[in-house]
């Protein structure tokens, strides 16, 4: 591999997992949000798969006190390896040790406080260095299109620019104060510059109908901008902010990505991921579309 090719050869992945999931309380009083199931894996494994998938090598996540679990999900477990063992259980085995293929490391960092996704993704950067990265927001399951994830539509193009990216999607205009929109040319059709971004402005201010979704593209230069950004919307270190500073500097892109993305940080988004899900996971999905039309 040429050096030009490995320096736009993204391997690291940064998975902000310290924040509190209160809209799915009391479910996620003692349990991760992250940890929650779609199905049979937990929400944060999904993303994970997209990530190895798209040739990610080292996993950061940035967690807190709350979320050992996520810990222990990407850890062996001897005692439960063992059993299945005497037992001869060779699939589940194989499940079990097969969600983190041999290659793959994880860095675990603590974000002190919830001081917001800009904050997390800064706390990220002893791990991250200078190399450009990906993040992925587990709360956002993404199927990608024609067997190419979102993460890996973004690979690509980064490829080509070289500069940071933001995966969006057209979002309903009254929704605009959930996301971070971005404004882009006219001409944009799925793949382009933007000229500016904003975090959850009410639909009279959005700039465009495309809000960004949790996967992004990053240059190691955002940190010098997260270093220097103020708390802004709901008093918070945010990154869009610090990717708006960006912009002065250099090109930011967004990518309006193939496949379907479930938003399961509500709980519409999560029960339609479950069913989707449902639908094509080989066990289930032949008795639960029977299910399923019969009660509709
Ligand atoms: C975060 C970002 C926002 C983005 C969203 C995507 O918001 O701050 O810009 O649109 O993720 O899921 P959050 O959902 O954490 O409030």
């Amino acid at each position: 591999m040429s050096d030009k090719k490995s320096a736009l050869t993204i391997k690291k992945a940064v998975f902000p997992v310290a924040g509190i999931g209160t809209r799915f309380l009391p479910a996620t009083k003692a349990n991760p949000k992250e940890m929650m199931p779609v199905v049979d894996k937990p929400l944060i494994q999904y993303a994970v798969e997209e990530a190895i998938k798209a040739g990610i090598t080292e996993l950061i996540f940035v967690t807190s006190s709350s979320k050992r679990a996520i810990e222990d999900h990407f850890d062996s477990n001897f005692e439960l390896e063992s059993k299945l063992k005497a037992q001869d259980r060779k699939e589940l085995l194989e499940i079990v040790q097969s969600i983190l293929p041999s290659g793959i490391s994880c860095v675990y960092i603590r974000q002190p406080e919830a001081l917001g996704l800009g904050h997390a993704i800064l706390c990220a950067k002893p791990a991250v260095g200078n190399d450009p990265f990906a993040v992925l927001l587990a709360d956002d399951l993404i199927d990608g299109q024609n067997g190419a994830s979102c993460l890996t539509q973004m690979i690509t193009q980064f490829q080509a620019v070289n500069d940071s990216i933001v995966a969006v999607e057209k979002i309903n205009l009254k929704d605009s104060s959930k996301y971070g929109i971005v404004g882009v040319e006219k001409s944009f059709s799925h793949f382009g510059k933007i000229n500016q971004i904003v975090e959850k402005p009410k639909p009279s201010a959005a700039p465009s109908h495309f809000g960004v979704v949790g996967r992004y593209l990053l240059t190691a230069d955002i940190f010098t901008q997260l270093e220097c950004v103020k708390p802004g919307a709901n008093g918070e270190i945010q990154l869009t902010d610090a990717i708006a500073a960006l912009l002065n500097k250099r090109s930011v892109y967004a990518l309006a990505f193939s496949g379907k993305r479930y938003d399961c940080g509500t709980k519409l988004g999560y029960l339609q991921a479950i069913v989707a899900h449902g639908l094509k996971h080989p066990e289930v999905a032949k008795d639960f579309k029977q299910y399923l039309e019969n009660i509709v």
